[in-house]
């Protein structure tokens, strides 16, 4: 648990309520936690996803690990705790833009289960929606496919500590949703999303 370090602060309540904000946006916000390998296919279907959303007029936005490393967490690497870091301030993030309504798809790998239920406590207490969504794929074929040369490099001893190689992935024990992108084609593991989230009735 990351320790507060400020003292003398309150927090300051608003006026804004949760029906007011669910007219204003036409949908109530979520987070849709998506956890799985490198070249697992979170950030592809998060991109499909998204943009299915918009089309159909709803607020989503995407959290995208690397995109995420280039600005609010560049100081950190891929260490535990850093790891742990990274998960933890996006956790936070996303919290704020689905409380701000916002349908928020946050793609990292998250390989710790401590970390992934640290954001989804950090929700619950702060009552909004969380729903955690493994993006399955087998270690072989993420690496048969290989996107971005990463694993290659991995096998190779140029990176060290990647996940699923030589760093652990946790699987997700109770996933509120589980895609396996080693069985279906894209088209169907969006579809899966869409209807999932069309499930949990947030939409005005
Ligand atoms: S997490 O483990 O902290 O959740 P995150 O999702 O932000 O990781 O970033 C993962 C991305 O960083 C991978 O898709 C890959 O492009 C890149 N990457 C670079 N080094 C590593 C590594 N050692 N392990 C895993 N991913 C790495």
């Amino acid at each position: 648990m990351t320790e507060q370090v400020a003292t003398n602060i309150t927090w300051h309540e608003g006026t804004v309520t949760p029906e007011e904000r669910l007219k204003n946006m036409g949908q109530k916000g979520a987070t849709f936690w998506f956890t799985g390998l490198s070249g697992s296919g979170k950030s592809t279907i998060a991109v499909a996803v998204e943009q299915v959303l918009l089309n159909r007029g709803h607020h989503a936005y995407r959290l995208d690990g690397d995109n995420i490393r280039m600005g609010l967490n560049k100081n950190l690497g891929f260490s535990p705790e850093d790891r742990t870091e990274n998960i933890r301030r996006i956790g936070e993030v996303s919290k704020l833009f689905a409380d701000a309504g916002v349908l928020s798809i946050a793609s990292f790998i998250s390989p710790y289960t401590e970390d992934r239920d640290q954001v989804r406590a950090l929700h619950a207490e702060n009552g909004v929606p969380f729903f955690e969504c493994y993006i399955d794929c087998s270690l072989e074929a993420a690496e048969e496919r290989d996107p971005k040369g990463l694993y290659k490099k991995a096998r190779s001893g140029e990176i060290k500590g990647f996940t699923g190689i030589d760093a652990p992935y946790e699987e997700p024990a109770n996933a509120e949703l589980h895609i396996k992108t080693h069985e279906d084609d894209l088209e169907t593991c969006v579809a899966k999303v869409i209807d999932f989230i069309d499930e949990q009735n947030l939409f005005a």
